[in-house]
């Protein structure tokens, strides 16, 4: 198990925060990688030619070490939507066909093909939260539905980001794949803890942002893509995804045929070094601590969490379809609205999430984090 990486944090021993799944806390080395990065911005004669295309190709190369995928697999990005409207534009939905998504899910994976459907002629089913936390049963439920429209696309998120639900994503690509069906995972709140690999998975896109679970900044994003998606029109037309169109040439438009790989679908302004840097440092971190000792760690503190809130009045998701590092709480009776802000007011910090209190603990958290959670909302929540 990993041990607590807290010191590597900015951390004050009296801030209880656990809520990871928002927004992480930058590691110590992050920020003096950001604020390294802004110097170089202010001096920028200084920079060698080649320095972007070191910053990100090093970032690129941290995000697909984290996903098992080739380098070449992967696109630099801004957001997880900007990623799904990339899908959008490649993949072309038959009319009459289906969409799956999660009931509740982020808006990033579910809007794009709802805001395509009606033009499209094709509809987009949402699978229920189930009652018992088991969103894999239910997933391959509707995959297998008899007499649905022919399944076009499962588009979901890998763990839910409101219930904390685990989703088995081999079984679900398995199923997605035995009928003919395409996969984009949103890996928000996995990449990085869970352990993912686009090999053996196989989806058409997966996703993630650095600004959660990986430590990193807002405005950076990765994209997986399948090399059968690779031939698509790229959301920007930028230079950086031609083969030669270079304001150093004499001829700018030299060669505008499409870069090989996922690159195509770069950004614009990928150069933001500043970030980029941000995003490769946390990256990396995640990667030199590893998601098995990381999971192992994670799944100590919303077990004892779990067991610590026991006859407490809430309910929480069987610990074998919850992931490791989010636990929410259910309210029978319906969470005080003000509950959060009564934590808050104690320094202690976890998310309102559609009538659910999310918990979610990362690697700067330990053992007396844990009990002061529960001794506090044992005291505030009465
Ligand atoms: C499941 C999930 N996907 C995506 C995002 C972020 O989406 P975007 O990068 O498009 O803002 C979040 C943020 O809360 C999320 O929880």
């Amino acid at each position: 198990m990993l041990p607590s990486q807290r010191a590597l944090f900015d951390i004050p021993r009296d801030v209880c925060f656990l809520n990871a799944a928002s927004w992480s806390p930058l590691p110590l080395a992050v920020q003096e990688a950001g604020r390294a990065a802004v110097g170089r911005k202010g001096q920028p004669w200084k920079l060698e030619s080649n320095f972007q295309s070191q910053q990100y190709e090093r970032a690129r190369k941290a995000a697909a070490a984290l996903i098992g995928a080739d380098p070449a697999d992967v696109a630099l990005i801004p957001s997880v939507g900007y990623g799904v409207a990339t899908a959008g534009k490649v993949m072309a939905i038959p009319r009459g066909s289906r969409v799956l998504v999660l009931q509740d899910d982020h808006t990033s994976p579910v809007l794009e093909w709802m805001s395509r459907a009606e033009t499209g002629g094709y509809t987009v089913e949402t699978v229920k939260q189930p009652a018992d936390g088991d969103w894999t049963s239910a997933v391959l439920e509707a995959i297998e539905r008899p007499g649905a429209a022919p399944l076009a696309l499962v588009s979901i998120s890998s763990v839910h980001w409101s219930d904390g639900g685990a989703l088995d994503m081999p079984r679900i690509a398995t199923a997605a794949k035995a009928k003919g069906a395409a996969l984009l995972v949103d890996a928000t709140h996995d990449a990085g803890v869970r352990r993912i690999d686009v090999k053996s998975l196989d989806p058409d896109f997966l996703i993630f942002p650095t600004y959660k679970w990986v430590l990193g900044p807002y405005g950076r994003a990765f994209m997986y893509v399948a090399k059968r998606r690779q031939t698509g029109v790229p959301l920007e037309q930028i230079s950086a995804s031609r083969k030669a169109v270079s304001a150093e040439d004499t001829v700018y438009f030299r060669d505008t045929s499409y870069v090989e790989g996922a690159r195509r679908y770069d950004m614009g302004e990928r150069d933001h070094f500043i970030s980029l840097e941000m995003a490769a440092v946390g990256m990396e971190m995640m990667a030199g601590w590893g998601n098995d000792p990381i999971v192992a760690r994670l799944s100590m503190l919303t077990d004892r969490l779990a067991d610590g809130l026991a006859n407490s009045g809430v309910r929480v998701i069987d610990k074998k379809l919850r992931a490791p590092h989010v636990l929410s709480l259910q309210f029978p009776q319906g969470m005080a609205q003000d509950l959060p802000k009564r934590l808050a007011a104690e320094n202690v910090y976890a998310a309102p999430r559609l009538g659910r209190l999310r918990i979610s603990p990362h690697v700067y958290n330990d053992e007396e984090d844990v009990d002061r959670f529960v001794e506090t909302f044992k005291r505030v929540a009465r």
